[in-house]
């Protein structure tokens, strides 16, 4: 399917209920799409999340057994869960620090100007996150597995794939079934994605949406 604007391809999709078991996303089509989580942003860019690619039917029957029973787990081409990290730490931006200066051969740990810049920021980075429980930073890592989820959803309908952004399930059985726990990260966000049944009567329901004048505030 051609979208002609991204509004439009924004007005085709939507939360798919019923997927077509028989219709494959195709292997370049899933690279394009993990690549569209791997490139989306996150705060401090610290990227405190992980993406998994559920390719195994056994396990896939397992999480929708934990997904009260919905359909889409199973039925849809290929399923994506979001992880957050569960243990965010000073050596986090340590290591983010080294990717900076690696990727763009600076001595600058952090992007800010000049070097001292960079290491009174990098400062306010670790004091920022040592100075907050996991509990709060939970929280906080969770929001960034929300934008990675976002940019997902927009690059799919700009495809003409579907894909259904879900959080009705458990965590804490998605946890133990993908051996998350072991890996410091808990499920935060489920996404199916492939291509919608033919039959799926939302497919054709119209967008409800509340208007413009309720929406957008202008100052
Ligand atoms: C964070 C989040 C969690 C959601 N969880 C589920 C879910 O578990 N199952 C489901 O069928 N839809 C789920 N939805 C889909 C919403 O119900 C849907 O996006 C909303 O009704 C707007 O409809 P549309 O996406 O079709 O335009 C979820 C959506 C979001 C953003």
């Amino acid at each position: 399917m051609i979208m002609n604007t991204i509004i439009d391809a924004l007005n085709w999709r939507y939360a798919t209920k019923k997927f077509d078991p028989n219709k494959k996303v195709s292997k370049d089509d899933m690279d394009t799409l993990i690549e569209s989580l791997r490139l989306s942003p996150s705060s401090f860019g610290l990227q405190p999340r992980k993406f998994i690619h559920v390719t195994t039917s056994e396990i896939r029957e397992q999480l929708q057994a934990n997904s009260r029973g919905q359909p889409q787990i199973t039925e849809a081409s290929d399923l994506l869960v979001i992880a957050t990290k569960t243990n965010l730490q000073a050596s986090d931006v340590e290591e983010y620090g080294e990717s900076i200066m690696q990727t763009r051969k600076t001595n600058e740990p952090i992007s800010e100007g000049d070097i001292a810049k960079a290491l009174e920021y990098k400062a306010m980075m670790i004091n920022t996150i040592s100075s907050r429980t996991q509990e709060q930073l939970k929280g906080r890592n969770q929001k960034q597995a929300y934008i990675a989820m976002g940019v997902l959803l927009t690059v799919c309908a700009s495809m003409g794939i579907d894909a259904c952004p879900m959080e009705g399930f458990d965590p804490v059985k998605y946890d133990e079934i993908l051996g998350l726990n072991d890996l410091w990260l808990t499920a935060t966000v489920v996404i199916p994605v492939g291509y919608r049944a033919e039959d799926d009567k939302y497919a054709n329901a119209p967008k409800v949406r509340y208007a413009k004048e309720k929406l957008i505030i202008t100052k």
